[in-house]
């Protein structure tokens, strides 16, 4: 835990000295921070005047390279200023007043200056005067003298002649040469003042003592505080080339005060490097953050900030200042009556562009409304209705997008009770408390707009107790959607195959459900003017009432399906057990494409096992290809669902897999017709129902077992009664024969 905090300190310290870096350069030489323009090497520093050396060697004491030589360098800061170690010249003496030793000191900086305001000229002895001369030159010359006649004539701490004396020098010093003399060779002085030092500090480092007159307490060289910049000339000429000029974003310049050349600084409110650009540059300094000058709300800008005061107190905000503070009642009175106009004007501002923009979008909404429902055939529709070519309103009707909104709590996904390639399917509660569901289908195809109509005309006509009833629809929305009456109990696919499996579907009830599917499908082929195929025949499309009975639902409107990638994935992966294997070789789905896929259900409803299961081996995934296989094998008991078959049925189920065996013939010209199907499975239906005709083979009672036709068939299709009857009466007999 310490260790990691220690990481993320050092790291921090890491992150905000080498921001201060030229990217990808060392920041530091030992314990000195080099930021740039200095550097330590070519690439890193501006120019070699900002050259650090740093070897392994001297990495403890990094140093600048001069002309005088090598200078040690004890830090740097960005305001142009850096500290550096200079060395001290000094002078001793026999006390014969010959010299022991001692030497002058020559120091130059290239380019940069020494500080006149922040170092002294240092001379220490009793016997000395000193000159301070220029480098370069006769630029500036000045002198100091120490003198004292007994170490008891010295106070500490001071410098004004008497053993020490310190003077200034002007500015632009670029370097200098300290000689030391002496009057009498420091013979009268000797005992306790046989050297003179001379040298330059920082101004405050040095503090005088009697003791240093008899050998200087500091043996080492003394800091002394240098000015750099950059280049050697004013900002207004370096300004001329922008390649070379070295303040970057959010910097100001300002000429050096000491030395030749400028200095760039941060403008106010920024921190950073002014030497570099970009993230280690001049930065925004979040004041809110680091200063908390407010005791209001405070508020950071670029490069600024302001304080505010909340509503109801005045003043500037500031911490320091007034702060912020209660407005007093009459002030805050009128303020709050001012606030009051201004709020009541711009209120009723409001209400108007609210009722301005409200009629707009009504305005809109209509149009669109309007566009979809001409988009969904909605004129044709009304074409028809006006036509009277059938009566709408009597068995469905047109809902507003309103009503089917309120119906399905406006598309509640809590209410959504399928969803598959063709659409979703809400359950909802109209408000005269019908349960409905409400089918909204994908994107319609805009040439089959005509057709869908059709359908939807026809389709609400439909008064069959084996079809699930259309109640309506809704042409104002994008979509088209369908309203059908809600069925309860599920669908066949559940019932059979699903979780909720009912245990034990008796004979008689599945029966009874194929017949009523065959019933439904065949009313349906043999409808009206147009036979209507439903083109999706599977367990999935035959709900349950509440009593079990069997409603055929999606009619058609399957059709509809838009044919994109993925939903003709899913519809054939819903649809792939059921297909009519000639719609391969055609594309076309028939009246027997629809046989072919009921005879599927029958299969089914016989063996209790799925259309197509990927569970199973390959040969028998295809429902309709393995029970093919094991009837013609006379296998046919074994593939039938176990407890089904019983000595009472056992004539009735191999006639319901024969019924079936032919629904799957190959070739659909094979197939029977739906109107045929369904009469035999009436047919079967009521020899369950009443066993004792299997004693009597008297075809009298037959006739009166078979359908009522006028209920179920509308007149005029294209099986003629006569057949049917005739169809009828031959597997009936086939049926009860084979039962012996
Ligand atoms: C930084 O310093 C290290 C040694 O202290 C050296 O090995 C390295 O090359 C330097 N990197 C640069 C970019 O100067
Ligand atoms: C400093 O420069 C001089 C010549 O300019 C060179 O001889 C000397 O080696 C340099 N010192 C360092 C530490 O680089
Ligand atoms: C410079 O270095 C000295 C010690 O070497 C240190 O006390 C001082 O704070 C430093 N100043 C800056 C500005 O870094
Ligand atoms: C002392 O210095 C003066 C000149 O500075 C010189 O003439 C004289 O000889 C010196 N005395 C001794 C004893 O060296
Ligand atoms: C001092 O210097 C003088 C010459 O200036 C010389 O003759 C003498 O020997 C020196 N004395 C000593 C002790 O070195
Ligand atoms: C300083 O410079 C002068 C003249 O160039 C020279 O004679 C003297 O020896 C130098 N002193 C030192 C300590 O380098
Ligand atoms: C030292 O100062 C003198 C002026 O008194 C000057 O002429 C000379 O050039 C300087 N010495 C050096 C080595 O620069
Ligand atoms: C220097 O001071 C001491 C006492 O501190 C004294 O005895 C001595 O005489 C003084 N010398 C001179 C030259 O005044
Ligand atoms: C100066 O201070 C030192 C101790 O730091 C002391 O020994 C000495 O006597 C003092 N001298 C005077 C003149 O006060
Ligand atoms: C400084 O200015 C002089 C001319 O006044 C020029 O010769 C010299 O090269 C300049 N130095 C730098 C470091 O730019
Ligand atoms: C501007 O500065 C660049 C780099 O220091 C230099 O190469 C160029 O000659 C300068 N241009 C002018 C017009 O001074
Ligand atoms: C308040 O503080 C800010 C910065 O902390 C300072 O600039 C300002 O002058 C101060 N104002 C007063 C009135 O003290």
């Amino acid at each position: 835990m310490e260790f990691i905090l220690l990481v993320l300190i050092l790291a921090s310290m890491a992150t905000t000295i080498a921001a201060r870096a030229k990217p990808g350069c060392n920041s530091t030489c030992g314990e000195l921070d080099i930021p740039y323009p200095f550097g330590t090497t070519d690439g890193c520093s501006r120019d070699e005047n900002f050259l650090i050396t740093c070897s392994s060697s001297t990495s403890r004491n990094p140093i600048a390279n001069y002309s005088t030589g090598n200078i040690q360098v004890l830090n740097i800061s960005l305001d142009g200023e850096m500290r550096i170690l200079a060395w001290r010249a000094n002078q001793c003496y026999l006390p014969s007043g010959n010299r022991s030793s001692g030497e002058n000191v020559n120091f130059s900086l290239n380019q940069f200056t020494v500080s006149n305001t922040k170092n002294k000229f240092t001379v220490i002895g009793c016997d000395t005067y000193t000159f301070i001369n220029d480098y370069w030159g006769d630029r500036f010359s000045t002198g100091c003298t120490a003198t004292c006649r007994n170490t008891t004539d010295v106070v500490n701490g001071t410098c004004f002649g008497i053993g020490c004396c310190q003077t200034s020098f002007p500015t632009g010093v670029r370097g200098y040469n300290i000689s030391l003399k002496s009057y009498r060779n420091h013979t009268a002085v000797w005992n306790f003042n046989p050297c003179s030092y001379g040298f330059v500090v920082e101004d405050g480092y040095f503090n005088f003592s009697s003791l240093d007159l008899k050998d200087l307490r500091n043996k080492n060289d003394f800091p002394v505080v240098i000015n750099w910049a950059i280049g050697n000339e004013t900002c207004q000429k370096a300004r001329r080339n922008a390649t070379s000029y070295a303040c970057m974003d959010n910097s100001f310049c300002v000429d050096s005060e000491n030395a030749y050349g400028y200095l760039c600084k941060c403008k106010g409110g920024f921190s950073g490097n002014p030497y570099l650009s970009g993230s280690n540059g001049c930065r925004d300094i979040d004041e809110c953050k680091t200063l908390r000058p407010c005791s209001g709300t405070c508020h950071n800008l670029f490069g600024s900030y302001y304080c505010s005061c909340p509503v109801g107190y005045k003043g500037d905000g500031l911490r320091n200042s007034t702060g912020c503070t209660l407005e007093d009642q009459s002030k805050r009175f009128s303020y709050k009556e001012a606030a009051l106009g201004a709020g009541l004007g711009f209120a009723a501002l409001l209400v108007i562009i609210l009722w301005l923009y409200l009629v707009l979008q009504q305005r809109k909404l209509i149009k669109l409304k309007e566009r979809f429902f001409r988009q969904n055939g909605g004129l044709i529709l009304q074409q028809k209705l006006s036509r009277q070519e059938w009566t709408f309103s009597e068995t469905a009707k047109i809902f507003t997008t309103e009503e089917l909104k309120k119906a399905t709590k406006n598309y509640d996904e809590d209410l959504i009770i399928g969803k598959g390639g063709f659409g979703i399917v809400y359950k909802g509660f109209l408000a005269d408390n019908r349960v409905v569901a409400i089918k909204k289908s994908k994107i319609v195809d805009q040439s089959q707009i005509e057709q869908f109509i059709n359908e939807v005309v026809v389709l609400s006509q439909i008064n069959h107790r084996n079809v699930v009833k259309l109640l309506g629809c809704c042409l104002e929305t994008e979509v088209p959607l369908l309203v059908y009456e809600f069925v309860n109990n599920g669908t066949l696919l559940d019932y059979i195959h699903g979780k909720s499996r009912a245990l034990d579907i008796s004979w008689t009830t599945r029966l009874r459900i194929a017949a009523e599917t065959a019933g439904a499908l065949s009313y349906l082929h043999s409808s009206a003017s147009t036979p209507i195929i439903h083109r999706d025949v599977k367990t999935a499309n035959i709900l349950l009432d509440e009593s079990y009975t069997a409603k055929v639902s999606d009619f058609g409107a399957s059709r509809l399906v838009p044919i994109d990638q993925t939903e003709l994935a899913t519809m054939v992966q819903g649809t792939l057990g059921y297909l009519d294997p000639e719609y391969m070789l055609t594309s076309q789905l028939t009246e027997k494409s629809d046989v072919y896929s009921f005879g599927v259900v029958l299969v089914e409803l016989l063996t209790g096992r799925k259309a197509l299961s990927f569970d199973r081996p390959e040969e028998e995934r295809s429902l309709a290809m393995y029970f093919l296989s094991n009837f013609k094998e006379d296998q046919l008991f074994e593939v039938i669902e176990s407890g089904l078959v019983n000595d009472g049925n056992k004539e009735t189920v191999k006639e319901f897999a024969r019924l079936a065996t032919r629904c799957l013939k190959l070739k659909a010209e094979d197939r029977p017709g739906m109107k045929e199907v369904g009469m035999e499975l009436e047919g079967l239906r009521r020899a369950e129902k009443h066993p004792w005709v299997s004693m009597d083979r008297n075809f009298d009672e037959s006739e009166y077992l078979l359908p009522d036709m006028s209920g179920v068939y509308v007149a005029g299709d294209s099986i003629s009664v006569h057949t049917a009857y005739d169809s009828l009466k031959e597997h009936v007999l086939i049926g009860l024969g084979k039962g012996r």
